[in-house]
């Protein structure tokens, strides 16, 4: 009977509120959320909730806590600033309309890609866990001991301590060890393309590049000494609505140091070039190694400004 009962509510309360709202508005409205919770509202990463098939009365009242600060997140309180109430209802209609989590994996049983799963954090000084970001999730150690007996080759370009001096060649110091080991794997595979480091890592086994990474991964960041830009700093922390782009933050974080459990990679201490370089081939597509397209579905809406304003800013992050 309570079953019932409770049924009937669950049954009652998403009828209204799909009366009142428009689930194809939603989905128009949806771009944002995809970078996260998937294009099908199923999240390839466990750091990110699934919505897809869940009670709509429920995500319009999370939506609305997360805006009013009684649910607090630093990723979705940004995300949620920005909708008004139809916004909510729309987005909440779009999201219970979709087939959920099980649903989908049964449709397409062999179309489901796990991503890398959380670990407990703290590099220690000897080893540094990397998850890989592979379907396995692979918990590997790298050694930082062997890593830096291996970096003679890089540091011509990378700097001893992962510290380069020279624009155009990114920074590898204080970086996401799983970041830097996907980078690697990435190169070898072709996933990312640049003939420079297909030819570094082509004689790399998969332990040369744990090791590689775990070495980079505790080496000192130097801090930004960029001038800040006003336009790239209120893109950085606030997005911009009309168009559709992701608040920065959310992901790279307050100081650009990034979510290393997540794979978001630090992108403070690179220079100006290296970051324009990497934010217009996430445009063009001809950096396509974002699981889901995470950074081209943002790339692909900044112009030349948003991209001149946002690297300028990104190099005064300390
Ligand atoms: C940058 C990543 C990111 C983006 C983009 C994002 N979210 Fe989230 N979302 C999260 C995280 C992380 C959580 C879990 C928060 C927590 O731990 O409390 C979450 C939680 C939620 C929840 C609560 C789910 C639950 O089961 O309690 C809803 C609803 C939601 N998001 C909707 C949206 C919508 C709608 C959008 C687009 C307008 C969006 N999100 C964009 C990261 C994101
Ligand atoms: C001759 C110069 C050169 C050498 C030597 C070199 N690299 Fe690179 N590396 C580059 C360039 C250029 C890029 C940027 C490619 C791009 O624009 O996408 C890069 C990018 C990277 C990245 C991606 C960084 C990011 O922030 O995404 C990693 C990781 C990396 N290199 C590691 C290494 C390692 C480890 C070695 C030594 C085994 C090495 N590199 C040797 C030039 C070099
Ligand atoms: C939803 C999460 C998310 C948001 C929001 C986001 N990024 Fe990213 N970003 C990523 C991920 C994940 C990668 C690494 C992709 C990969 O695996 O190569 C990345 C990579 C980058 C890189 C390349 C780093 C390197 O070392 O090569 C730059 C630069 C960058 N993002 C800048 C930005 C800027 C600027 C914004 C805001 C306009 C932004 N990102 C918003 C997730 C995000």
């Amino acid at each position: 009977m309570k079953k019932i009962i409770f049924s009937l509510f669950v049954a009652l309360s998403s009828v209204s509120a799909v009366q009142a709202a428009d689930a194809n508005a939603g989905k128009e409205k949806s771009g944002a959320c995809s970078a996260c919770h998937g294009p099908s509202g199923v999240s390839a990463s466990p750091m990110f909730p699934n919505l897809a098939g869940q009670n709509d009365a429920y995500i319009i009242k999370q939506l609305k806590d997360f805006k009013s600060g009684a649910r607090t997140d630093a990723m979705m309180a940004p995300m949620a600033a920005n909708l008004s109430d139809e916004d909510m209802a729309d987005l909440a209609a779009h999201f219970s309309s979709l087939p959920n989590v099980n649903e989908q994996a049964a449709a397409a049983s062999s179309d489901t890609s796990a991503d890398a799963a959380p670990t407990s954090a703290a590099p220690a000084a000897g080893t540094v866990e990397i998850v890989s970001s592979t379907p396995a999730a692979a918990i590997y150690k790298g050694n930082v001991a062997a890593g830096k007996s291996k970096t003679m080759v890089c540091a011509t370009c990378h700097g001893a301590d992962g510290n380069s001096l020279i624009p155009m060649y990114p920074s590898l110091a204080g970086q996401s060890a799983n970041y830097l080991a996907k980078q690697l794997a990435d190169f070898k595979s072709g996933n990312r393309k640049d003939p420079v480091m297909a030819g570094m890592v082509a004689g790399l086994t998969q332990e040369d590049m744990h090791d590689l990474a775990a070495f980079f991964a505790v080496q000192t960041t130097k801090a930004g000494t960029g001038e800040s830009n006003e336009a790239g700093h209120k893109l950085y922390l606030g997005g911009d609505a009309a168009k559709g782009i992701t608040a920065c933050i959310a992901c790279h974080g307050v100081t650009g140091k990034g979510m290393k459990q997540a794979g978001f990679p630090s992108i403070t201490g690179q220079s100006q070039d290296y970051l324009k370089k990497q934010l217009a081939s996430f445009r063009d597509g001809s950096r396509g190694n974002d699981n889901n397209g995470i950074m081209r579905n943002i790339a692909i809406k900044l112009s030349d400004a948003d991209i001149e304003a946002v690297s300028q800013y990104i190099t005064s992050l300390k």
